[in-house]
């Protein structure tokens, strides 16, 4: 995707995608999977990236280049994909998709003094796209940019989801949970071994599903009604079970309930699940302490062991066992 190309949306495509047969099971690569966990000290394949620590974040201003709006076909646009200049410099050569940004328009003011948490939803060779739903006094800021509005922004921060090229990887996105993914698929090196589930309550047109179904298959559930939110947590228990059974890996991003969901099916099938947490931040340079969670026995450095993380630096992606929810 060029940047001139990011987030125009199709019209032609069929987007709902229930799979005629499941990616995971042809994936299969005997070996896959070797994943290490924070803390341990050695590569064991050579192959995988792993959850890191932050990399050294870069401040800068920029100029807005265009704000798309996801309007669905009977209401008002609350979803935008933001896009600005890609910053130079060698932190963004090494961004990872699940790493975010702070992002602060001079439009905040002096009432909104902190900056915004937002995923980095993709980057190209020439922009930077955020993807966010208009919910608040900073978020409908946001709404409101046009070209050229400056803003200010700390990036790329955190760590990201690990990529294993060879390993059956099933995403789970529930709602805006879907934004890290973009980024995620376009530069997987091997998508064909990739799948997704997508929970969603609200039209399909408002989500970027465009810039995901044109590299991996993509099955999305609409919650409209009462019994659709336990259709699609049996779909992702069966997912999982298919890819646990593949030592795959699994990775999820969404509400806090949903991720709950997600960590309870990947302790009993006992497989390699990593969450990304949305904890309510501040600074979100690990300066305020305002975004804590609570670690596990399973944490690989045992004297911080049921301690407080700060989910900013640490995270916001995590290990299912590790991290409380
Ligand atoms: C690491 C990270 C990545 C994120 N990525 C995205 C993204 O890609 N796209 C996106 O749209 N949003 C994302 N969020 C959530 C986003 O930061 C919040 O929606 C935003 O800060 C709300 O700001 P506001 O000023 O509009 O709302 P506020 O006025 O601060 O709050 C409005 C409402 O939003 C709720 N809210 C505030 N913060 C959060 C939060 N973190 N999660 C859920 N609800 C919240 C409040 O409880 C309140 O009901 C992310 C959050 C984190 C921590
Ligand atoms: S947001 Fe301030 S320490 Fe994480």
């Amino acid at each position: 995707m060029d940047s001139n190309q990011c987030f125009h949306k199709g019209s032609h495509k069929i987007i709902t995608a229930v799979l005629p047969q499941n990616p995971l099971l042809a994936a299969l690569v005997p070996g896959a999977g070797l994943s290490r966990r924070p803390g341990d000290p050695v590569d064991p394949g050579g192959k995988t990236v792993y959850i890191g620590s932050m990399a050294n974040p870069q401040y800068c201003r920029l100029s807005v280049l265009g704000l798309t709006p996801f309007t669905p076909s009977n209401g008002e646009a609350r979803f935008f994909a933001l896009r600005l200049p890609r910053p130079s410099g060698a932190a963004w050569s090494n961004w990872r998709p699940g790493q975010f940004v702070m992002l602060r328009p001079d439009s905040f003011g002096l009432e909104l003094p902190w900056g915004r948490p937002m995923c980095i939803c993709h980057v190209t060779d020439g922009c930077l796209i955020c993807f966010f739903q208009s919910l608040g006094r900073g978020t409908r800021r946001m709404a409101a940019l046009k070209r050229g509005d400056p803003v200010s922004l700390w990036g790329p921060l955190g760590n990201g989801f690990s990529v294993e090229e060879d390993a059956p990887t099933l995403l789970l996105a529930g709602g805006m949970g879907i934004a890290p993914f973009v980024g995620y698929v376009n530069t997987h090196p091997k998508p064909w071994n990739v799948a997704m589930l997508f929970g969603h309550r609200e039209a399909l047109e408002c989500y970027p599903v465009n810039n995901i179904n044109e590299f991996i298959a993509l099955e999305s559930y609409l919650e409209s009604g009462p019994g659709d939110l336990r259709i699609f947590v049996d779909a992702v228990r069966a997912r999982m079970r298919d890819c646990a059974e593949h030592n795959g890996l699994v990775l999820a991003c969404g509400p806090a309930p949903f991720l709950r969901v997600v960590r309870d099916f990947s302790l009993a099938l006992k497989m390699r699940a990593q969450l990304s947490l949305e904890n309510a931040m501040a600074c979100g340079v690990g300066a305020c302490l305002g975004c804590a969670a609570k670690t596990t026995q399973n944490w690989p450095v045992p004297e911080k062991r049921g301690h407080p993380v700060q989910v900013c630096r640490q995270g916001p992606v995590f290990w299912a066992d590790q991290v409380e929810l």
